[in-house]
């Protein structure tokens, strides 16, 4: 019986184990986790999601501080045109965070960044190109566009030194989602290094419109195989979302994926962002306590636990502190709503806003717990201690279980009382 680690994924020269732990934003997949993926033989990421903020917790800067009393004036203000980012500042956060990571490094695997298109920072191309830019110039293996089509992406990089070089993929949901991009691409004459095809019961964002659950991630895998093979095109395909066990994996890789991209195991690793409370929080989840639902601003449907914070808060937007979802005109649906309450309940101390959420605020203070849909198989995979609470796993005993496990097993780690 086969296991991920008889499959190898060859991106140039280099073999890779096909396991790579995908970007969760906001520092949910720190440093630390993706260093352990790489260490281990496989891909970890980082993200560029709201990367001021993370420099901040992570390096003591004060980048948020600095941008707060910047646009103090403005705050009472509901519109935030006139709030855009430093794009210095920008390239200086992105390269402490990119190449602190990259110097610890150790082992035979890479370091991505994940990129989300749908931050568009109020001046999206800029941002972009200056975020992107800024991660190849800290040395980063490699870079994978995510939360977005990505059309004009490459482009704002074709000029960098490292635009042939540092291995560049991009997260589709569909075949289409490929060709568009493919095509947008054509003149540039660099095909991507890899597409990472995202089902539907992945975490975070999904790239499925309110008919998400009619889509399953094998059909979306053979109709892009299928065309990546009548095109002539043979660039891996990393299959996504829902990927639970080593078995599961090795099906894909049978069926014409070159890897797999994992995440939702990883929420209670040791490694990973998350507080000690919302791990627990994974942990005790039921399938019932989870849900898909439209309250990111940016327009894509996400996947969270209904006990999430964020759902129902009505917080002042704190577009002058992050504003990493103002659109290019300054604009974000949050305070639409916002406004919408504040003027339907004038005399309130507190509101509630039902149908979008402040998600930079919330994710900064870890209070949108956005998880995969097999969340409430996280308590099958340790064990639960005397005081009721589940015990968290080291990086390196799930992805070794990723890694050798048949059968559909999953291997318990050592107890530690
Ligand atoms: C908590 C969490 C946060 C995530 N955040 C992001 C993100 O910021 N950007 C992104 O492209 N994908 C994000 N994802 C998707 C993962 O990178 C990955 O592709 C997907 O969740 C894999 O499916 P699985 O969680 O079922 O293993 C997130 C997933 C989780 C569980």
């Amino acid at each position: 019986m086969k296991c991920v680690d008889d499959f190898r994924l060859l991106l140039g020269k280099k073999e890779i184990v096909p396991i790579i732990v995908g970007g969760m934003g906001v520092d949910i997949s720190t440093a630390e986790l993706a260093l352990e993926a790489a260490r281990l033989g496989g891909i970890g990421h980082i993200s560029d999601a709201m990367i001021a903020d993370v420099c901040d917790k992570r390096f003591k800067t004060t980048f948020i501080k600095d941008k707060t009393k910047f646009y103090k004036l403005n705050i009472p203000n509901s519109d935030k045109s006139i709030v855009k980012f430093d794009l210095g500042l920008l390239a200086e956060a992105t390269k402490l965070h990119v190449a602190a990571t990259m110097e610890a490094k150790r082992g035979d695997g890479l370091v991505f960044i994940n990129c989300m298109e749908k931050l568009t920072m109020n001046a999206p191309r800029e941002t972009l190109q200056a975020r992107l830019s800024a991660a190849l110039d800290a040395g980063i293996d490699g870079i994978t566009l995510s939360a977005g089509l990505h059309l004009g992406s490459f482009s704002l990089i074709e000029d960098h030194p490292r635009f042939r070089d540092a291995k560049l993929g991009i997260i589709v949901s569909s075949v289409r989602a490929l060709q568009l991009f493919l095509r947008k691409n054509a003149r540039l004459d660099r095909k991507p290094d890899f597409v990472v095809v995202e089902g539907p019961l992945a975490g975070g964002h999904l790239g499925f419109g309110p008919d998400w659950a009619k889509h399953d991630l094998a059909t979306i895998i053979a109709e892009i195989v299928h065309y990546l093979k009548n095109e002539n095109l043979n660039f891996p395909v990393v299959a996504a979302g829902g990927i639970f066990t080593g078995s599961d994996a090795v099906s894909f890789l049978e069926n014409g994926a070159s890897a797999v991209q994992v995440a939702t195991r990883f929420t209670v690793a040791n490694e990973c962002g998350l507080p000690d409370k919302v791990q627990q929080a994974y942990f005790k989840a039921s399938e019932q306590d989870i849900e898909v639902n439209n309250i990111s601003p940016t327009g894509y449907p996400m996947r969270m636990l209904k006990s999430s914070p964020a759902i129902g808060s009505g917080i002042r937007p704190g577009c002058e502190s992050y504003g990493y979802l103002l659109d290019g005109n300054g604009h974000c649906s949050y305070i639409t709503s916002y406004n919408r309450e504040i003027a339907l309940h004038p005399n309130s101390k507190s509101i509630s806003v039902k149908d979008k959420t402040c998600l930079c605020t919330h994710m900064s203070n870890m209070n949108c717990w956005t998880c995969g849909h097999y969340t409430y198989r996280l308590k099958d995979t340790t064990h639960r201690l005397a005081d009721g609470t589940y015990q968290t796993l080291s990086a390196e005993h799930i992805f070794k279980d990723y890694q050798f496990s048949t059968d559909q097993k999953i291997a318990l780690p050592d107890l530690v009382e």
